[in-house]
């Protein structure tokens, strides 16, 4: 009796196992969008500490591009305005930051957070074996992740956010 609940719980257990790893192989693959990149200034190699395309025009229509190819299936149509996507709305994001008045700590608060934001791009999100968010580190370059930062930034407000 003990052994065959015992056995029966540890089957159970293996197809949850099976099934969320089938599901997260399923749908969590990268994407990498095909962008046209022609007026973004190039940056190199060389990862930069911030984005240096805060409030660039261009850098919000690339960004927009490649959001909408990579992004927006997971995070919302048009950055999270959509409601009702299944990961988290992006432009709350430095929102604590925003809300800083003093501009040198505001500063310093959106620093850390393009850190945050570049990282967690990259590395994607694992939690407990299960992938959450691809890794994006072999699929974008870093004009494309400040990019579409920038075009994130570019949605804030408006609906109060
Ligand atoms: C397959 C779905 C999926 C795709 C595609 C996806 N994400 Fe995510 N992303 C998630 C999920 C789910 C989380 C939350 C994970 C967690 O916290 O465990 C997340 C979290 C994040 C976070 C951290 C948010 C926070 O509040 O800490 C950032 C930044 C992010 N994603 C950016 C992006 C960008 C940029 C793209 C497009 C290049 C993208 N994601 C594509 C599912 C996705």
């Amino acid at each position: 009796m003990n052994m065959n609940l015992s056995l029966i719980i540890r089957n159970s257990i293996g197809l949850f196992a099976m099934s969320l790893a089938l599901a997260a192989s399923a749908t969590e693959v990268a994407v990498a969008p095909v962008l046209d990149r022609s007026g973004l200034p190039s940056l190199g190699e060389t990862w930069l500490n911030g984005n240096p395309y805060r409030g660039n025009p261009r850098a919000v229509e690339v960004g927009q591009s490649a959001y909408k190819q990579s992004c927006a299936r997971c995070h919302g149509d048009d950055a999270g305005s959509a409601g009702g996507a299944p990961a988290p709305d992006l432009r709350q994001l430095n929102r604590y930051c925003r809300s800083i008045a003093n501009p040198v700590l505001q500063a310093a608060c959106m620093a850390d957070n393009d850190q945050y934001f570049k990282k967690t791009v990259l590395q994607g999100k694992t939690v407990v074996g299960v992938v959450h968010m691809p890794p994006w580190k072999d699929v974008l370059i870093q004009e494309d992740v400040w990019a579409i930062q920038t075009f994130i930034e570019s949605r804030i407000g408006g609906s109060g956010r």
